[in-house]
């Protein structure tokens, strides 16, 4: 399968390193189209595939098209590579906000997939929502999840809208955790710990928590319970979280995410 990724960004290198990584394909079979003439000849040393400044030179080889570009760019590829369109063609879009009918109606194409990745897939512990178009087939799709795994994990939602769900938690989510760890840091240096103390505990703390998640079938409220000694430290901190009402504060920090990415897919 030839697969084209349009857009030799972050996240259409991320995906280039990532499939050929995991030999999931091969260099031959991978194309990347750059309208930036200089990062073009720049991608062209890096050996992932065959580098092209002109949708006309590689689209009509591509079974599998990946759109990378910023949504901002959307209006514009279209326009250039909409002559081109094969109906056999699958398109796999990342662009947030775009949504799949008008992907479908300003390329004339029927076969879309929308995901939506974030940033750790670029070191492969990323989390990529997707759904589809009911004219890929189920070959198709599995091909696709396939190749989204080499990035991390993949979940498929039926419904499109649920994409805007996973925008607001997995999308956003990343700087949720790190604005929470960064918080953290700041009270172990109010506390007297240099920065490079207070990142290594709060680093580790983080890491050691999610790895012990993982390795046992403790569910997060049941590990809370677990560590909060009555009267103890664990419980005094969370006591004074609850009183204000932190976690209601978080849910609301995603839904107004949420109703962001809504908002911006309805431009
Ligand atoms: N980064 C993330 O974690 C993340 C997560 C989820 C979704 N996404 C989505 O991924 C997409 C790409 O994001 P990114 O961070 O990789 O962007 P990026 O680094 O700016 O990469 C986009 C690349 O596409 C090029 N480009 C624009 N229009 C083009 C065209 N018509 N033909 C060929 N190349 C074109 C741009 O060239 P110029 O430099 O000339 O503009 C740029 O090199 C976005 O739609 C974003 O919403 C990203």
């Amino acid at each position: 399968m030839k697969i084209l990724i349009i857009g030799g960004g972050n996240m259409g290198m991320t995906y280039a390193h990532s499939f050929l990584r995991s030999h999931i394909t091969s260099k031959q079979d991978m194309m990347i189209l750059e309208r930036s003439p200089e990062k073009a000849a720049e991608l062209a040393t890096k050996d992932i595939g065959t580098v092209y400044g002109q949708p006309d030179e590689c689209m009509t080889r591509a079974d599998l098209i990946i759109l990378a570009v910023k949504p901002q760019d959307a209006a514009s590829l279209f326009a250039s590579i909409r002559h081109t369109v094969d109906a056999q063609q699958v398109f796999l879009s990342i662009m947030a906000g775009v949504q799949i009918a008008t992907i479908s109606e300003a390329l004339g194409a029927k076969k879309i997939i929308r995901a939506m990745p974030n940033l750790p897939a670029q070191i492969g512990m990323g989390m990529t929502a997707f759904t589809s178009s009911e004219e890929v087939t189920r070959i198709e799709l599995v091909t696709v999840q396939n190749l989204l795994n080499t990035t991390g994990k993949t979940v498929y939602v039926e419904n499109e809208s649920a994409i805007d769900g996973a925008t607001a938690i997995s999308g956003s989510g990343p700087a949720y955790v790190w604005f929470f760890m960064n918080a953290m840091l700041k009270a172990a240096q109010n506390m007297g710990f240099t920065y490079s103390e207070s990142e290594l505990l709060v680093r580790q703390t983080f890491q050691g928590a999610i790895e012990l998640y993982n390795a046992t079938d403790y569910s997060f409220e049941e590990w809370i319970q677990k560590v909060c000694s009555k009267g103890g430290t664990t419980e005094a901190a969370l006591n004074t979280y609850r009183k204000n009402d932190l976690e209601q504060r978080i849910i609301n920090g995603a839904t107004a995410a949420l109703h962001r990415a809504q908002e911006l897919g309805s431009k």
